[in-house]
């Protein structure tokens, strides 16, 4: 998985897509991962009560903002490039794999899933029921999800970075799925959570679940 994403974090300046086998190619927007929070995400962290894991962290503005509000947290990545970056900012942050133990497990108030990242492994029964561990009775867990429609996709994905004076280079593929707003009742209740809203924010999709 590192080797995944790590590329893309390399350079902010050229575009890098990251490209599925379901077909689908999107630009990764660098450019907001490495500025500050962005309206959605400032919402979306309002809506954290207590101690917050940003899984996924990347360069870290999710994380950042957290640290900004005071809230006990930290972000994880596989990447060592995001932990720096993270760092870098002033946030807390664990070269970790969210399947790996975790300090504070079944503490956390909130864990955050933005930018796709409810397709970390590829399997999102799995990692819904990995965050329904890390969290405290009552937590929430905060995902970013795809537009109503798409239901759940599983499959590889590779970043692809292209360049101007060179042939585009193709990263190591990784596991990945994404998830439509449609599909988030059916694996919520599947990984003891209860979906307490579904909203848009900038048109983006979310949904709080909360482990009961
Ligand atoms: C779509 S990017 C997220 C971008 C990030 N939310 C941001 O604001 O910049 C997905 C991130 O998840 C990380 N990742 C992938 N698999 C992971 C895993 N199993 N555990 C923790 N982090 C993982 C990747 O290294 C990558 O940085």
């Amino acid at each position: 998985m590192t080797a995944g994403f790590d590329p893309a974090y390399a350079g902010r300046g050229a575009a890098r897509w990251l490209v599925d086998s379901g077909g689908r190619r999107v630009r990764l927007p660098l450019r907001r991962w490495h500025g500050p929070a962005e309206p959605a995400v400032r919402a979306l962290v309002d809506l954290c009560t207590g101690p917050a894991v940003d899984v996924g962290c990347g360069p870290g503005r999710v994380a950042a903002e957290l640290a900004a509000r005071g809230l006990i947290s930290f972000g994880i990545d596989t990447s060592p490039a995001a932990v720096r970056l993270t760092r870098r900012r002033g946030a807390a942050a664990l070269r970790r794999d969210v399947f790996d133990p975790l300090p504070g497990e079944g503490r956390w108030t909130n864990i955050l899933l933005v930018d796709g990242n409810i397709g970390i492994g590829g399997d999102p029964s799995a990692l819904l029921r990995r965050c329904a561990q890390l969290l405290r009775r009552g937590g929430t867990v905060l995902a970013e999800l795809d537009a109503p429609g798409t239901g759940v996709w599983r499959g590889l994905a590779h970043v692809t970075h292209e360049r101007m004076t060179a042939p585009p280079a193709r990263g190591a593929p990784f596991r990945w799925a994404r998830v439509g707003a449609d599909a988030v009742h059916g694996l919520a209740a599947g990984a003891g959570l209860r979906v307490r809203a579904v909203f848009t924010l900038d048109g983006r999709w979310f949904a709080e679940l909360e482990k009961p």
